[in-house]
C-alpha cells in the first residue's frame, strides 16, 4: 500500500497488550540517537580552542603608519596586504566590505586625500601618510553625516552590505560636482553595485544630501 505523504503512524492503543512492532518507529527513534551521538560526541571530544596564537610578523614585514579617521596607527604588515585587509583585519575596520575583491563592486569604497579608491586594488603600504577615510570616520552615533541620515531616510539600502561603499563614494561624488542629475548620478555611481537592487533609494539620497551639503 502506497502511504500519503502526510502519513503518520498511529499511537499505540494502550489497550492492545500485543508487543510493540519494533520495525520502523523504533528504526527511526535508533537511527536519530545515533546520528546526534555521531554529531555530538566529536564536539564534546575535540579540545578546547587553542588561546588566541600570538602572530608573529610575516618575513620581510614593513612598516607603515596608516593615518585612518584621523587616527595614527603604525603596522608591520606583509608588503602585499591590500588597504581592505590592512582596514578590516588589522584595525578592526570592518565597516569596508569586501564584495567580489578585485574591483568590480565599489564595496570596498573608502576615500583617500578625499578621492574614492577601492581598497581591495590598492596596497597599504602606498598609503603611509595619507588621509585614510572609512565609514566609520564619517559620521558617528547620533551625528550622522548627511548622506547617512538620507539613505535612511530613503531606504537607500535593503541588505546594507553595500551601503558603506555606496556613501563613501557618494561623498566624494558631491565634492566632485557630479551630482546635478540622476543620470550623472547613475552614471558616476556606476562602480558601486547593489546587489539588493535599491538603486531608486540611492539616487533620491544622493539628490536630498546635495541640497543641504
Ligand atoms: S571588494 Fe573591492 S571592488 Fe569589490
Ligand atoms: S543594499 Fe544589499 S547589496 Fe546594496
Amino acid at each position: 500500500m502506497t502511504l500519503p505523504p502526510c502519513y503518520t503512524p498511529p499511537d499505540p492503543d494502550p489497550d492492545d497488550d500485543t508487543p510493540p512492532d519494533p520495525s520502523r518507529r523504533a528504526f527511526v527513534l535508533g537511527s536519530a540517537a545515533a546520528t546526534a551521538g555521531m554529531l555530538v560526541a566529536p564536539l564534546l571530544a575535540a579540545p578546547a580552542p587553542a588561546a588566541a596564537a600570538v602572530k608573529a610578523p610575516p618575513e620581510h614585514a614593513t612598516k607603515v603608519v596608516l593615518n585612518v579617521n584621523g587616527k595614527a596607527h603604525e603596522l608591520l604588515l606583509d608588503p602585499r596586504t591590500t588597504l581592505l585587509d590592512a582596514l578590516r583585519e588589522h584595525l578592526d575596520l570592518t565597516g569596508t566590505k569586501k564584495g567580489c575583491d578585485q574591483g568590480a563592486c565599489g564595496a570596498c569604497t573608502v576615500l583617500v586625500d578625499g578621492r574614492r579608491i577601492n581598497s581591495c586594488l590598492t596596497l597599504a603600504v602606498m598609503h603611509g601618510g595619507q588621509r585614510i577615510t572609512t565609514i566609520e570616520g564619517l559620521g558617528q552615533e547620533g551625528h550622522l553625516h548627511p548622506l547617512q541620515a538620507a539613505f535612511i531616510r530613503n531606504d537607500g539600502f535593503q541588505c546594507g552590505y553595500c551601503t558603506p561603499g555606496q556613501i563613501c563614494s557618494a561623498v566624494a561624488l558631491l565634492h566632485e560636482g557630479h551630482a546635478n542629475s540622476d543620470d550623472e548620478i547613475r552614471e558616476w555611481m556606476s562602480g558601486n553595485v547593489c546587489r539588493c537592487g535599491a538603486y531608486t533609494g540611492i539616487v533620491a539620497a544622493i539628490k536630498e544630501a546635495r541640497k543641504t551639503t
